[in-house]
């Protein structure tokens, strides 16, 4: 793990750390690009594994907006509308029937039992709506003290309000939380939340985190600016 800021000589130590959903806990680029992709093809329009990269982290309207950059025409806000919610069903049919346990990354129940067991608060900070299912699929629905996610929110990620409720609901102070994030839009949201942020996977370059592994299996929980 690289360390840009070493948390421990700055200022409060870290009481909670909220966790990023899609791409952190669970793995759902490929059911996202499925979804995506079955719409696109419906509708005529060129979509790219590279597109779906983009979509990272960020709400399911302004991912069809991103999708909707390669059309021929313009689509109504009713239409849109009509199609979001057709990815979503799409969607949610593949994680019925295929989303399971076993599709926890590599590390995370060990590093989330670690922090647990040094008195750390964890909570969910999620862009997605479909969060209290994916959390039920994958067998986690009542292990965090927090959740806050697409439902809880007017403004997604890089807007900092996800890691604001959690924080809020876990009653911990912003500056001593630590989000771990895989969008370039969650680093942003949680520097924003004034938390510290370990960025992990496809974010894993981005310098405005305070740590940075490839990915969460590579991190040892001892080496957080915890409190013990
Ligand atoms: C984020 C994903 O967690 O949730 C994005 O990284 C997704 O790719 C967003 O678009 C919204 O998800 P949902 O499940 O509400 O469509
Ligand atoms: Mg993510």
């Amino acid at each position: 793990m690289s360390r840009e800021n070493d948390g421990s000589q700055q200022g409060a130590k870290v009481r909670a750390v909220v966790f990023d959903l899609d791409g952190v806990i669970v793995s759902t680029d490929q059911f996202h690009y499925r979804a995506w992709s079955r719409l696109a093809e419906q509708e005529g329009i060129p979509f790219a594994w590279e597109d779906n990269d983009r979509l990272r982290g960020v709400s399911r309207m302004e991912s069809l907006d991103i999708l909707l950059e390669k059309a021929s025409r313009e689509y109504s806000l009713r239409e849109k509308r009509e199609m979001a919610e057709r990815k979503n069903g799409y969607y949610r049919q593949a994680l019925e029937s295929e989303l399971t346990p076993r599709d926890v990354l590599p590390g995370v129940r060990e590093f989330m039992d670690g922090l647990r067991s040094a008195g750390i608060k964890l909570a969910v900070g999620s862009s997605s709506r479909n969060t209290p299912m994916i959390l039920e699929k994958i067998g986690l629905q009542n292990y965090f003290e927090a959740v806050a996610d697409g439902n809880d929110i007017a403004r997604s990620k890089p807007d900092p309000q996800v890691f604001l409720i959690a924080a809020e609901r876990l009653r911990v102070a912003p500056e001593e939380c630590l989000v771990i994030e895989d969008a370039e839009a969650g680093v942003a949201a949680a520097v924003a939340a004034n938390m510290r942020v370990l960025a992990v996977g496809a974010a894993a370059d981005d310098q405005r985190a305070d740590m940075r592994a490839r990915a969460l299996a590579e991190v040892d929980w001892r080496s957080l600016p915890i409190r013990q």
